[in-house]
């Protein structure tokens, strides 16, 4: 979580890390600051609560447009240590030293008694402790940044990216990362450092991860690596940004949230597309894997990931699995990390995640490896941890997803976990050639689908208008329907901050149904024909109980109109297809809920899109 950014070159330093940190805002953003030097080389932090829009009036207050500044970093924070105030906020400032930081320290307690830094600290924060013992250590070395940076490595635990700057260096920042990410890039108007891509796309197309074992230093003429052990020069190795820079803006939408969804006909196709052939049958060849051994000798699988990502392996793994016939088991990521699951060197492990970072993830991939396990990752941003650290990677290619909640990394993560599992079932003579072309076809048939769905948003909003107006709602469904409820609900709670509940139709009469009440709005899913009659069943009990039936069902399923207060339909749709077309409309009700209660849709209170503390 948290955002942060670090400039050094010709333009204004302010409005780089002012614009770098509103782009870097879905990240974190209860507060925020930046220091800066000015043309005469004297350090100003101005920080507060809240987010940048409110920074922008002060650091304009304290920097007229008559005082220059080509050099500085900047912070949004997600509150970890310590709660949300601007005493807390970053940039950190100890003796000479100023640090912002992403991560966690772990140890900071023992540092703070061992450093005898009671009476000093400003703030609750595990960063400003960090900087005092930055600043200790640069003292002790002679004020050398390098030596100084490579000790406090060896002395803290945690996480961290951290960005420094000493007082005495005006014009360079050096950074330095363990799990939490960074990146760094240079361009003819100066050379950056940033939590993500999404903060470099205006200035340049090339970038460089930056590595666990390096000490980056930026200044206005370029970037220095150092191995962080012998302290002497490295290379940096240069990746290329796919993304454009519109694709980082709202074009037109006034959310972020709408666009992606809006997005999401055109992502599936771009993420689908790569990996068809002309005759319909599917390969990854351009992903790497060109021998499919790692797709038979193995006798499990295990999906892992959090949230919508992991919803998104669900759907895959209900689908699959009596097609592939072997076990495939899913895990959330913070659990995996800590059970015997079982693993060895015939189990095949998908790690799903749109940022690559989030860092359960990232330690299961860890722990999996270090279990013999095969490791194939689907990640959406490129050159993430995740991506790097698996033997192999499938990208999505959804685009940057700037509103924190998950929409097209979502469909699109279907998308390719459909196409894997199906190649995987070719491959171990499960299904045969037809099955696969069938296959491919009704999945490139659902993208017109989504896209005359996005025509028709009227009935939804009528809908949205209901829900808004509850404390609480539930989501029902059998079979694969109750996985995608699992992902609607998850949407409806996190922007619109109505409790929501996800619910197997079935298991709803054996305690859940005692919170249904009058009106209470139900919204019952029901795409899968083989279980839609007793599906349906389900709903005459909740509609006895008077609750407000919002039925999403499938043109030509029967049903007695009198269970719903509102229908749904979606066009006839193969079974296994429909999560397309409902994770469309769960969506798009999430929104319009949000919208209605006029709450901050692509930044909901307590969330940040990328979750790098455990
Ligand atoms: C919900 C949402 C989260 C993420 C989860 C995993 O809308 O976005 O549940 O899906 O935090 O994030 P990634 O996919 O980046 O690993």
């Amino acid at each position: 979580m948290c955002g942060i950014i670090g400039y050094s070159g010709i333009l204004d330093a302010k409005d780089v890390l002012l614009d770098g940190l509103t782009s870097l805002e879905y990240r974190g953003y209860d507060s925020c600051g930046i220091c800066i030097f000015d043309e005469n080389n004297k350090f100003h932090i101005i920080k507060n609560i809240g987010k940048v829009e409110s920074l922008r009036p002060l650091v304009n207050k304290e920097f007229p447009p008559t005082l220059s500044s080509h050099s500085g970093m900047g912070h949004t924070r997600w509150a970890t240590h310590g709660g949300v105030s601007s005493e807390n906020a970053h940039p950190h400032k100890a003796g000479k030293v100023f640090l912002i930081h992403n991560g966690i320290i772990e140890n900071y307690s023992e540092l703070k008694s061992q450093y005898k830094l009671d009476n000093k600290l400003q703030s609750e924060t595990d960063t400003e402790i960090v900087a005092y013992v930055l600043d200790y250590l640069y003292n002790k070395q002679n004020f050398d940044p390098l030596k100084s940076i490579r000790e406090l490595t060896q002395l803290i635990v945690g996480t961290y990216s951290f960005l420094i700057c000493f007082e005495d260096k005006p014009g360079s920042i050096y950074a330095v990362r363990k799990v939490s990410p960074l990146v760094c890039a240079t361009s003819l108007s100066g050379s950056f450092l940033a939590s993500d891509l999404t903060a470099l796309i205006p200035y340049t197309k090339t970038f460089s991860v930056v590595d666990e074992n390096t000490i980056i230093e930026i200044n206005p003429t370029g970037i220095i690596s150092y191995d962080l052990n012998t302290l002497q020069k490295t290379e940096l190795k240069q990746e290329t940004i796919t993304w454009d820079i519109d694709s980082a803006k709202k074009g037109g939408f006034e959310h972020f949230m709408m666009k992606e969804i809006h997005e999401q006909p055109t992502a599936i196709d771009n993420t689908i597309r790569p990996r068809i052939t002309n005759d319909g049958l599917i390969n990854f060849f351009d992903d790497g894997i060109e021998d499919n051994s790692i797709f038979k000798n193995i006798n499990k699988i295990q999906i892992v990931a959090c949230g919508t990502a992991l919803h998104a392996g669900t759907v895959g793994a209900r689908l699959f699995q009596s097609k592939i016939l072997i076990p495939i088991e899913t895990y959330i990521a913070s659990e995996y990390r800590y059970q015997n699951t079982l693993v060895d060197d015939k189990t095949l492990v998908i790690i799903i995640s749109q940022s690559g970072e989030t860092v359960d993830s990232l330690s299961s991939l860890k722990k999996a490896k270090a279990e013999n396990a095969k490791t194939i990752s689907i990640v959406n941003v490129k050159g993430s941890s995740i991506a790097r650290e698996s033997d192999c990677v499938l990208y999505t290619h959804a685009g940057p997803e700037i509103a924190v909640a998950s929409t097209k990394a979502y469909t699109v993560q279907v998308a390719l976990i459909y196409l894997l599992f199906c190649h995987i079932a070719f491959v171990r003579d499960r299904v045969d050639e037809s099955f696969v072309k069938k296959f491919t076809k009704n999945l490139y048939d659902t993208i017109p689908i989504l896209q005359n769905l996005l025509q028709n948003k009227n009935q939804i909003k009528q809908v949205a208008k209901y829900i808004s107006k509850s404390n609480d709602a539930f989501y029902i469904g059998r079979s694969l329907d109750y996985v995608f409820s699992l992902e609607g609900a998850l949407k409806l709670k996190e922007v619109s901050y109505i409790h929501t509940e996800a619910y197997a139709a079935g298991e709803l009469k054996h305690g859940t149904i005692a919170l249904i009440e009058d009106g209470t709005p139900v919204i019952c899913v029901c795409t899968q024909k083989d279980v839609s009659k007793k599906f349906l069943s389900n709903v005459e009990e909740v509609k006895a109980r008077n609750a407000f039936v919002i039925l999403i069902i499938t043109e030509g399923i029967e049903y007695n109109k009198s269970i719903s207060d509102i229908c749904i339909t979606i066009p006839k749709i193969n079974d296994d297809f429909s999560v397309f077309p409902v994770a469309v409309i769960t969506q798009l009700i999430a929104y319009y809920v949000a919208y209605a209660k006029k709450l901050d849709i692509d930044k909901p209170r307590n969330l940040a899109k990328s979750v790098t503390v455990e």
